[in-house]
């Protein structure tokens, strides 16, 4: 397995802000002793988003804090950023656990949950734009916490990611467990997807998140299909059929798969393989936040 990949993303400290990262402690709940970092900019916004951003297996919150310019965008814009931290698992989420596959159920998931509900209760984040983004481990975890806390998230960016449960039934989610089939490109109907998510929760009628799905067509560790099998999933779960395919968009190269009218489900393929192409201003827009 080419591990190195997943750590590839620790680039350059950031040193130019006047705020920066810090670990807090006792936020909550966190059954599955993780840890959690947050960046608060100087200039907060009134009554701030958040954004959870998740890293990859090997990766820390530290080190994803390094790994996009969100920090910066932070600081124009005002939001805070939350980078929960496991050691776990060749740091890699829990994502085949039933935990937290499951609301409320535990697990990495519910610890990540809290540290939203600490974020809101501290600092006055606004409860109704809370999104998560996250790349390889990090972007199968957005999907986890997209499908068991939709009353959390208003919309999610998963990286290099897969499906909501695509590990259920697997002993591991890491690179080095003995069960590769959902990151091999594991398939099931949309209606069957769709099913994962919607038990996760049984009763939910609410609001479900946005999803936009981010993948490289020439990605061999979490194949290019594990993009396309969650955007069936969402695609169920928010009951919009796939409209069109828009070639060099959103930049030469990439092409954007459009469901129903693009506002609610959406999937980015671009021609890489497995790394973090993260564009800021795209995903800011996507939430709602440019
Ligand atoms: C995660 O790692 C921490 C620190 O080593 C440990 O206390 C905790 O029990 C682990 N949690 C799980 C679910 O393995
Ligand atoms: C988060 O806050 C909500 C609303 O107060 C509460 O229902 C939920 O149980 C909390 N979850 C966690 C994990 O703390
Ligand atoms: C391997 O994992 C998949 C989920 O990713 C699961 O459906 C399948 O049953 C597992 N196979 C074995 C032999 O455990």
């Amino acid at each position: 397995m080419k591990f190195s990949t997943f750590v590839s993303v620790a680039a350059s400290a950031s040193t130019a802000f006047g705020a920066s990262l810090q670990q807090v402690w006792n936020w909550g709940a966190n059954p599955s002793n993780i840890q959690m970092y947050i960046y608060r900019p100087d200039r907060l916004a009134a009554n701030p988003a958040i954004i959870v951003a998740l890293h990859p297996c090997g990766g820390t919150g530290p080190q994803w804090f390094s790994g996009t310019r969100l920090p910066q965008y932070a600081d124009q814009h005002g939001f805070i950023l939350i980078y929960p931290s496991t050691p776990n698992q060749s740091n890699c989420w829990d994502v085949h656990n039933t935990a937290s596959l499951t609301h409320n159920g535990g697990g990495d998931a519910y610890g990540i949950v809290s540290m939203v509900n600490y974020t809101i209760s501290t600092y006055g984040a606004n409860r109704d734009r809370v999104y998560v983004m996250g790349f390889s481990s990090g972007g199968m975890m957005t999907n986890v916490l997209a499908g068991s806390y939709p009353e959390v998230f208003e919309a999610g960016a998963a990286y290099s990611g897969t499906a909501h449960a695509c590990f259920f039934g697997a002993p591991g989610a890491t690179p080095f467990s003995p069960n590769q089939t959902c990151a091999q490109g594991l398939s099931h109907t949309p209606q069957q997807w769709g099913n994962f998510v919607r038990n996760s929760y049984p009763g939910y009628n609410g609001r479900r998140p946005r999803m936009q799905i981010v993948h490289g067509n020439n990605d061999w560790l979490v194949r290019a299909q594990c993009g396309h099998e969650a955007l069936k999933q969402w695609s169920n779960v928010h009951g919009v059929a796939k409209a069109r395919e828009v070639h060099n968009s959103p930049q030469g190269g990439w092409t954007t798969h459009v469901y129903g009218d693009g506002t609610k489900v959406q999937g980015l393929f671009g021609n890489f393989g497995h790394e973090p192409r993260v564009d800021e201003q795209q995903l800011l827009r996507w939430f709602g936040l440019l």
